[in-house]
């Protein structure tokens, strides 16, 4: 891995040569946690250097974006998190261009820097925040980013295949606790430990879902007024952050015990404790302190339209911009509720090697992906990937999502959705275990059958 990582910064002092050549520079990243703290540590560095930027945030990146950004005629543009399966694209269209990305590659690019280049996967090894954290330490110090770098990677859920971060992400932790900026250690993984009351913690969770208790305010209550000998302290229901070492051991062992005599399964038990991280600089009892809680605060500024409130926020705004974004983040997890308890009611059809649900107009696209993650702790069959569809303004979104066990025995979503989307007029790509697409209305059914043979394919042939 540090042969891998010293590689990445030879090609990114490469890309640094080029824009230190330019006063004006145009940042186009993807409206997700990973591409705000992607945007945010470029920006960051570039400031740094007193280098003028504007900033732009796209759903993907396709033809019609490469055209108008290349009529705007910029000097540079860097592309972070996108851009790495549009190179050719970008070519053609006369684009100068840095691309600092972690999706699969499609084509060369001389300025192009991504760790599948070198060796490294980028759905669990490295983000498209960590590939810029690279490139922003080729441009100067701003090894104190580290903590964004991290952020970023919890937003793409790259911890999910070890239940902590691994390969190049886990060399830029270390320079991030060295940098006294984030730490690490072991502790309960539900969502919410810096924010919300306990019981929520129970009441919200979906991986792993816990039957009884997900969904279900009272039991939750109940849950801890029989485990927890103080629930409430002065201010109402105490947080995670608010119980001792004792309380915090008490509470995990009925927890376990409690899962374990409603039968589920131990892969799934394990996953409630695992590595957590920190941020050090961040305010106690704050989203920011903890480093999924900040990355979904992120998500719901992004996915929502306003990417320039997370913007702000990656980048120090702790006034109106912090404001705004809970704001957004309590309508972000309604959402999120609203389209679970969507995709329970309405279930999932089977297909041989896949199952999948349609939103239609029930689900926003740009947070059908997330759902599509979070319902395969609704679905008893984690032997098959879930395709979930949504309808756009400009086609219908399709978004895949995988596990570890299906990768191991073949599974390739970016590729598989690449493919069957173009066959039917469509655009798409990602990572392994989770990718996207947009295809023609229309084309549902026809894609869909493709789709199904294709990752039957996939799965086939990795056997012989
Ligand atoms: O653009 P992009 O890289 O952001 O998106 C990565 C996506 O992959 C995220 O939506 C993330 O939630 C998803 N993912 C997943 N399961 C994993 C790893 C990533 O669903 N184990
Ligand atoms: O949108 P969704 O969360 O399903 O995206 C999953 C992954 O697929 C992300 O990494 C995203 O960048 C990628 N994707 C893509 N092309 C699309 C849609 C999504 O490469 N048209
Ligand atoms: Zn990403």
């Amino acid at each position: 891995m540090l042969e891998t990582m010293e590689q990445m910064r030879a090609r990114a002092s490469q890309c640094a040569e080029e824009i230190k050549k330019h006063s004006l520079i145009h940042v186009v990243s993807h409206i997700d946690a990973d591409g705000l703290t992607s945007a945010g540590i470029i920006c960051t560095a570039l400031d740094r250097m007193g280098t003028n930027y504007s900033t732009r945030f796209v759903k993907q990146l396709d033809d019609m974006i490469i055209t108008d950004l290349a009529d705007q005629n910029h000097e540079l543009v860097i592309f972070t998190d996108l851009g790495s399966g549009m190179l050719e694209s970008i070519k053609s269209h006369g684009i100068n261009a840095i691309v600092s990305d972690h999706h699969q590659p499609k084509g060369e690019m001389q300025n192009h820097i991504n760790p599948h280049l070198f060796g490294a996967n980028g759905s669990y090894e490295l983000s498209g925040s960590g590939t810029t954290y690279i490139l922003a330490n080729a441009l100067g110090d701003n090894r104190d980013l580290a903590d964004l770098a991290i952020v970023g990677a919890m937003g793409d859920l790259q911890h999910m295949k070890m239940g902590y971060l691994t390969g190049i992400n886990r060399l830029i932790l270390k320079e991030g606790v060295d940098s006294n900026v984030i730490n690490f250690e072991k502790d309960i993984t539900l969502f919410g430990k810096q924010t919300r009351p306990v019981f929520k913690l129970l009441q919200f969770a979906s991986d792993p879902y816990l039957p009884g208790l997900t969904g279900q305010e009272d039991a939750c209550k109940n849950f801890l007024s029989k485990h927890v000998t103080r629930v409430s302290g002065d201010e109402g229901w105490r947080r995670w952050i608010e119980y001792d070492r004792d309380e915090k051991q008490k509470f995990v062992s009925a927890l376990v015990q409690y899962c374990l005599s409603a039968g589920l399964q131990s892969y799934k038990i394990e996953r409630l404790i695992g590595e957590v991280y920190t941020l050090l600089k961040e305010g106690e009892g704050t989203e920011m302190r903890d480093a999924s809680e900040y990355s979904t605060l992120l998500n719901a500024t992004a996915r929502y339209d306003h990417a320039e409130i997370g913007l702000a926020v990656c980048m120090g705004n702790r006034g109106d911009a912090y404001e705004q974004a809970r704001k957004l983040l309590a309508e972000h997890r309604k959402n999120l509720v609203e389209g679970l308890m969507f995709v329970k009611k309405q279930g999932l059809s089977k297909l041989t090697n896949l199952q999948y649900f349609d939103a239609g107009s029930s689900i926003r696209e740009t947070i059908v992906g997330i759902i599509a993650g979070m319902s395969t702790s609704i679905t008893n069959d984690r032997s098959l990937p879930i395709i979930a569809f949504a309808d756009t303004d400009d086609g219908v979104k399709v978004s895949a999502r995988g596990t570890q066990d299906l990768i191991r025995k073949g599974l390739n979503l970016s590729e598989a959705m690449s493919k069957v989307s173009a066959e039917v007029g469509g655009a798409g790509g990602g990572h392994d275990i989770a990718a996207g697409a947009t295809i023609p209305v229309g084309a549902k059914n026809e894609f869909i059958q493709k789709l199904d043979d294709m990752i039957g394919m996939q799965i086939r042939n990795s056997k012989q």
